[in-house]
């Protein structure tokens, strides 16, 4: 019997389900769905709209089954010069609210401009809120090296959510290993680029970004463009899929347990498509490990992304950054 990859290892990502990311409105069913086979961690965010009421209407139907809900902070660009208390609180308070629940799993914040130093303020802000039970836990997302060690001398911080793959390599600039040191989880998100990263695209020829079906797949077709270019991501493609047909397992099995035995994400996160839910849930609920020197001859891929993890997306001179929505908590 081969050894498995768990469940709990797999986050299910809702921004997938969120209203304007895709026109279909499945509802609840591929959260059940996902229920159903086992995985019991979620993530979300105060802006990916619907989502946090998707994901509190789907707790309450399973509400036999033990459910964590991650949810996301991100303060809208415009408020961060005038951040309050009152700011912070009422987004939580509707949090709450949409998630029907008195305690919040995890919250992760977001912050979009490190040039505007409030951002300390605010977390001080969160913090109250986890000490009157709002919160039971609070975590960073698209943090870098250098404002975690700053977040690190004032507060504890449970968990940093990144971007991470076999073809974006960030993470390895410093973060994981700040992370593994202070005993900080790491949860991936990127893993799949979106979907780019499976049997889908193999042998595709390059789309045009502006009639890709979503802005997920706009943002990861501008990161191979910088990471590596069209027709080596193929040729790695192409290495996957004989690798997963050696497992007998998908490409997204390969592209999650390279991270997930190497020890660079202690939980990677997957969307969680409203068209395919039903076969990618299935699929995920049960893969194999991968051998050893098989990860060996995937992990060392060339990675032309330069600086920390979320640098290139943060510079307003990127092309990446004007696709961003950044007031959306005011919509
Ligand atoms: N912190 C942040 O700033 C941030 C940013 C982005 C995402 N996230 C989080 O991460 C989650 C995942 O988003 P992502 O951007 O990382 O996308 P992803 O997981 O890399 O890609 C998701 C897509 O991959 C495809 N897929 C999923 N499971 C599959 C399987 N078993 N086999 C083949 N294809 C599969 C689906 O595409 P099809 O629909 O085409 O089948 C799905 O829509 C989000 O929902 C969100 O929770 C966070």
């Amino acid at each position: 019997m081969h050894k498995k990859i768990r469940t709990s290892n797999i986050i299910r990502g809702c921004w997938q389900l969120a209203a304007g990311h895709s026109e279909q409105n499945t509802g609840i069913q591929p959260i059940l769905d996902a229920i159903n086979c086992g995985f019991t961690t979620f993530d979300c965010a105060d802006i990916y709209l619907g989502v946090e009421e998707l994901l509190g209407k789907a707790s309450k139907v399973a509400s036999e089954k033990k459910l964590s809900i991650h949810t996301k902070f991100v303060p809208d660009r415009n408020r961060l010069h005038h951040i309050d208390r009152k700011y912070v609180e009422t987004i939580i308070d509707r949090s709450l609210r949409r998630l029907q629940t008195e305690c919040i799993d995890l919250v992760q914040f977001h912050w979009w401009d490190w040039g505007v130093k409030n951002y300390l303020l605010a977390m001080e802000f969160l913090s109250e809120l986890k000490v009157k039970g709002k919160v039971a836990k609070i975590g960073l997302t698209n943090i870098n090296t250098r404002y975690l060690k700053e977040f690190l001398e004032y507060f504890d911080i449970a968990s940093v959510q990144v971007q991470a793959s076999l073809f974006d390599r960030r993470i390895e600039q410093g973060i994981g290993e700040l992370c593994c040191k202070k005993n900080i989880q790491i949860f991936t998100y990127g893993s799949l680029l979106g979907g780019f990263v499976s049997e889908k695209w193999l042998g595709k020829k390059e789309p045009d970004l502006h009639q890709l079906e979503n802005r997920s797949l706009m943002k990861y077709k501008l990161l191979i463009d910088s990471a590596c270019g069209w027709e080596e991501f193929q040729r790695r493609l192409s290495i996957l899929e004989k690798l997963a047909t050696k497992h007998c397992c998908k490409i997204a099995h390969i592209a999650a347990a390279a991270l997930l035995q190497s020890g660079k994400a202690d939980a990677v996160i997957i969307g969680l498509s409203p068209q395919n839910f039903a076969v990618q849930n299935r699929d995920l609920a049960e893969f194999p490990l991968l051998k050893a020197q098989d990860l060996l001859s995937i992990s060392n891929w060339s990675c032309h992304l330069s600086g920390d993890v979320y640098d290139e997306e943060r510079d307003l001179s990127k092309a990446h950054a004007n696709m961003m929505k950044y007031n959306l908590n005011a919509e």
